[in-house]
């Protein structure tokens, strides 16, 4: 287990060093993090489930803990090796890795035919990206969100929080310290 941890720290830091601007983050997420994003979200009514930008699978695997037994995880990264090895990792008929942009949000789940997505956790390096390719994929997830569904992202800065207020009815925020580097969490609601 030790073992794995490391061997994706390790994986995450060389794509880092590789690809700095869309990975994002030097380390995956702290647990402290996975649990403070993923404590906000309502599981019980959640079918759909869309990761993006999951990485190496430190969301993915307690989402899919939390998950019903009959919803799915629609886990959208562009990264090969990312999507790869998180394929490899994690064995659960739940899961779907798509190699892909979070920009093609839409037309990928189009392609799922399940209908609209009760909840999009975000991983997403937001801050990195031009303001066309951030505001595209933001008014993409309220696109797709049913009425109840939620966006739950993190962000290094404050940078999103006018984009986010703009496009969701109600923003809620919250920080987490235990994390490299610090992170803010934004709970967004659709309705
Ligand atoms: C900060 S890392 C987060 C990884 C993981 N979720 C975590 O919290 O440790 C950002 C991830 O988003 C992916 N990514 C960046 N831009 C993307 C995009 N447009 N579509 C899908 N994935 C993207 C990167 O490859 C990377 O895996």
């Amino acid at each position: 287990m030790r073992r794995r941890a490391l061997r994706s720290k390790f994986l995450f830091t060389r794509n880092f060093l590789r690809h700095p601007l869309r990975t994002g983050s030097l380390v995956p997420s702290s647990r402290f993090l996975v649990k403070r994003m993923l404590s906000r979200v309502d599981w019980q009514p959640a079918r759909v489930v869309v990761e993006l930008g999951p990485g190496l699978g430190c969301f993915s695997r307690e989402i899919l803990r939390r998950m019903r037994p009959d919803a799915v995880l629609i886990a959208i990264e562009m990264n090969r090796t990312f999507a790869r090895a998180l394929r490899n990792s994690i064995k659960d008929r739940r899961l779907f890795v798509v190699e892909g942009s979070a920009l093609h949000l839409d037309t990928i789940l189009t392609r799922f035919e399940l209908g609209l997505s009760d909840c999009i956790i975000s991983g997403l390096p937001f801050a990195n990206m031009d303001n066309t390719t951030r505001e595209s994929i933001l008014r993409k997830c309220h696109q797709v969100l049913s009425c109840r569904g939620q966006l739950v992202l993190f962000q290094y800065r404050l940078l999103l929080a006018p984009a986010l207020a703009d496009i969701f009815r109600s923003v809620e925020r919250s920080y987490e310290p235990l994390n490299i580097p610090p992170a803010h969490v934004f709970c967004c609601t659709r309705e």
